[in-house]
């Protein structure tokens, strides 16, 4: 496989994680539990530097080519770089939301709760196409001089959380993914 298929592949498993985080975050924030804003921030702050700069850039850079090779699937997958602005977007509107929380701004909690669901629902869902339309594809028709071409204009990674070397805003969210790793070992 393709070393950017790999990748983005990755990513989406990371991120499947990070959006678990901000789940049962949010269900605390919902029912007025104990909130770790810091953790919720992190993984907001993951978002828009990672998803947001680097692997939606790689998706459209592939489509891109899936035109070309095979344009009747790519409009199954549709506006490829709308639905990225789309995604960018929902990931502002709940981090607002966050900000306002913690500056103790008088907010409904019922409205962040909305925002932060529909932000994980639409993640969820895009991720889903991806993996079951968009990345199937991209394996079947890109030529293997494609790939190298996408691959090599690929930069080294400067993924903050889960790449070579982890960034302070993501330090938190950082230990408390391996923490999480380390219970799950022990459980199973
Ligand atoms: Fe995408
Ligand atoms: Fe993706």
């Amino acid at each position: 496989m393709a070393e950017t298929l790999r990748r983005l592949k990755e990513d989406h498993a990371n991120i499947s994680r990070l959006l678990q985080v901000l789940e049962h975050q949010l269900s605390l924030f919902a029912e007025d539990g104990e909130v770790d804003y810091e953790l919720m921030a992190g993984v907001l702050e993951y978002m828009r530097r990672y998803p947001d700069l680097e692997h939606h850039p790689r998706e459209d850079r592939v489509m891109e080519r899936l035109q070309l090779r095979d344009p009747e699937t790519a409009e199954k997958v549709g506006d490829l770089e709308g639905l990225h602005r789309d995604l960018k977007e929902a990931t502002e509107r709940f981090t607002v939301a966050l900000d306002q929380v913690l500056a103790e701004q008088e907010v409904s909690r019922e409205a962040v709760t909305a925002l932060g669901h529909d932000f994980i629902a639409r993640q969820r869902a895009h991720m889903r196409m991806e993996n079951e339309t968009f990345f199937p594809a991209a394996q079947r028709s890109l030529t293997e001089a494609d790939w190298k071409e996408i691959d090599a204009a690929m930069e080294q990674s400067s993924d903050p959380l889960f790449g070579p070397r982890v960034a302070e805003e993501c330090a938190a969210l950082h230990a408390h993914l391996l923490q999480w790793d380390r219970e799950d070992r022990e459980l199973n």
